[in-house]
């Protein structure tokens, strides 16, 4: 569906921008909500202009993929009043009835943006996981990010996939360059990985990249630099960035230069969340109220002028 970007949107875009600082800091979801973010943009593809940041990830045929099938019934009795004993419950247990309660977990991030969504349902999803994803970098000590509001949801589930953490560098451009990003993309983008942790019912990994999975820094490139750290988690697609002639020399930079990391990491997020995207042409009624002021003006001006001009060539 189009979505208008008029005052009130952009109004109450502000307005869900504040709630996700909120929520995301008291409940500490940065990590995931930037993974949502991620996974809903990542299926893009730029020549057949199909997939994007499309809020697509919000059907249950995606969402689902490839975890969690069935599950979504139990999910549906799960209301606001249930998550928080909920949530209690899977903190202080242990790793057996972790790895149990994890399926209803994983679902927790979808509950979450659908409690903003309630708040502000004239949001797209689409805008309002991209926002998510935004808000999560910035709360966690990240680069701002501009976000331009305006896409439109999808109305059916996509297909594009994402990359698989088993496979190396030549994997990785593949997929990247079907979305339209670049090497330099690449590299920035993989250091969202400062960020959360694998947990082992989800993906089979276990464990966070970096000592401090809550703070958005250039910790990521110097644990890759390290080496094994016992602890620390380096997929196949992460030591790839070490290997690949190409995408060395970045992570060198953005491990020795904090700043630059964050200056590209900007620009590639951005990128990533407006894959697709053509942000509506929008003219303020400010600007347009003005614009005609003006112009009535200099019409009344050279009118002037001109019946002043032939008034003495008589
Ligand atoms: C380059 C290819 C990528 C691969 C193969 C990959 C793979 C993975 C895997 C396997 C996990 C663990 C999931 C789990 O067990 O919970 C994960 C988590 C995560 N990924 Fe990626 N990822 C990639 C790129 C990205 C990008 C581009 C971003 C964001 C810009 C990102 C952000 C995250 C975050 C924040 C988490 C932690 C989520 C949490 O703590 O719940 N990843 N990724």
């Amino acid at each position: 569906m189009a979505v208008n970007v008029d005052a009130e949107y952009l109004k109450e875009i502000e307005k869900t921008r504040r709630d996700l600082r909120a929520l995301i800091s008291s409940r500490n979801c940065a990590p995931i909500m930037l993974r949502l973010a991620w996974h809903d943009a990542g299926t893009y593809d730029a020549k057949k202009k199909t997939g994007g940041p499309n809020g697509s990830i919000r059907f249950k045929e995606e969402l689902t993929r490839p975890h969690n099938k069935g599950l979504e019934k139990a999910v549906a009795f799960c209301s606001e009043f249930m998550i928080k004993p909920f949530l209690r419950c899977y903190y202080s247990s242990g790793p057996d009835n972790k790895r149990l309660l994890f399926p209803l977990m994983s679902k927790f991030w979808f509950l979450i943006s659908e409690e903003v969504k309630a708040k502000h349902p004239r949001v797209s999803y689409a805008d309002l996981y991209q926002l998510a994803g935004v808000v999560a970098v910035e709360v966690t000590g990240g680069p701002a990010i501009p976000f331009t509001p305006g896409r439109k949801d999808a109305d059916s589930p996509d297909d594009g996939e994402l990359p698989n953490p088993n496979e190396g560098a030549s994997h990785l451009r593949t997929l990247f360059s079907r979305m339209g990003l670049s090497d330099r993309d690449i590299v920035a983008l993989s250091g969202g990985h400062t960020l959360g942790r694998a947990h082992k019912e989800r993906s089979d990994f276990e464990g966070p990249w970096t000592q401090d999975p809550l703070k958005f820094d250039n910790s990521y490139f110097v644990e890759l630099l390290k080496g094994e750290t016992p602890g620390l988690l380096q997929l196949k697609t992460d030591k790839a960035l070490l290997d690949d002639l190409k995408f060395h020399p970045f992570v060198k930079l953005y491990a020795k230069d904090e700043d630059m990391f964050f200056k590209a990491y900007a620009i590639s997020h951005k990128k990533l969340s407006e894959l697709g995207f053509n942000p509506p042409r929008r003219i303020p009624s400010a600007v347009t109220e003005q614009t005609l002021g003006i112009a009535v003006a200099a019409a009344v001006v050279i009118f002037t002028i001109c019946y002043e001009a032939s008034r003495r060539g008589k």
